[in-house]
């Protein structure tokens, strides 16, 4: 199904897509290692936040890139977004009330990246190249 708003000039979920996914990986590999280290709350402050902000710009990207393929699933995607965000923000701040340790936080954020980015993300990708062949 085309949905009758979409742009049809976007025909791929494009390479600004892959480009900051990459990005946001190497953000997620930063706190991965320093989160590793002990007492570098600081630190692990400064890449928890370089990431958080970036994840924002991409989802942000994202939903644009969404409403211009006139992807039929769209809000459930950015709910998917928010709910990330707002889990994110909740385990910052009990890893500072040390109620959760920093390693923990770093791998459940690289986990939620890599599923979402595989199926969630993925979806985008099969719907964007189906109507570039006519099927959607
Ligand atoms: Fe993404
Ligand atoms: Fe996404």
């Amino acid at each position: 199904m085309t949905s009758p708003e979409h742009d049809a000039n976007v025909t791929t979920a494009d390479a600004v897509n892959d480009e900051e996914h990459r990005i946001l990986a190497s953000l997620l590999e930063k706190v991965r290692v320093i989160s590793a280290a002990p007492d570098r709350d600081v630190e692990i402050m400064h890449a928890l936040t370089d990431m958080y902000l970036y994840a924002k710009k991409h989802f942000f990207d994202e939903e644009a890139l969404m409403e211009r393929l006139g992807y039929p699933e769209r809000e459930h995607h950015a709910a998917l977004h928010r709910e990330f965000l707002e889990r994110t923000h909740a385990l910052v701040d009990a890893s500072l009330a040390g109620k959760l340790d920093f390693a923990e936080l770093s791998r459940f954020l690289a986990n939620w990246f890599t599923q979402h980015a595989t199926e969630e993300d993925g979806k985008i990708t099969l719907f964007a190249q189906r109507r570039a062949r006519g099927d959607a």
